[in-house]
């Protein structure tokens, strides 16, 4: 029988944060307020710190067609692909704000942005940090592969 354990922190304490990981919690919470979350009024935001220091934002984007809309994760990590190829994402924080309702802890990123920031982790060949919070708490997770265990990954689909 397998078994399979994710590795994370759970912190209540927000002085135990660097400068920089309150820096980056805070762009979370302030593009959340922003996302075009017009159908299901969950407000997600994403903030990427990049190796320069620099911070790359998203979230989430919603469409009358629902299928069309896209998480605050992707958004931030796609953007920084595009715009950073070549700078270390070095961590990512996400938080959700619903306006029906209280979270009761902080939510994690859905499988297909797991699946997307693994991908990001492995092309770059380092850790990506992840901190999920809310008001009350912070998880801390080492690196995206903790996050996504048995992950899909087929060496035989060669890169061109
Ligand atoms: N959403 C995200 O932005 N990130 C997640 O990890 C989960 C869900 C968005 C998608 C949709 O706009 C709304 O939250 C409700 O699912």
């Amino acid at each position: 029988m397998g078994n399979i354990v994710i590795k994370y922190q759970e912190i209540d304490n927000w002085e135990l944060l660097s400068k920089d990981e309150k820096k980056l919690i805070d762009s979370a919470r302030d593009i959340a307020q922003s996302a075009y979350a017009v159908y299901s009024d969950f407000y997600v935001g994403a903030a990427l710190y990049l190796e320069n220091k620099q911070i790359v934002l998203g979230n989430n984007q919603e469409n009358s067609s629902f299928p069309c809309g896209i998480c605050a994760e992707r958004v931030a990590l796609f953007t920084a692909s595009t715009n950073y190829p070549n700078l270390l994402i070095k961590s990512m924080a996400i938080t959700a704000i619903p306006k029906n309702f209280n979270l009761d802890y902080p939510v994690a990123p859905c499988g297909m942005c797991r699946q997307v920031l693994l991908e990001c982790e492995e092309k770059q060949g380092a850790d990506i940090q992840i901190l999920l919070f809310d008001s009350k708490k912070i998880i801390k997770i080492a690196k995206a592969k903790d996050l996504l265990p048995m992950y899909f990954k087929e060496n035989k689909l060669k890169r061109k």
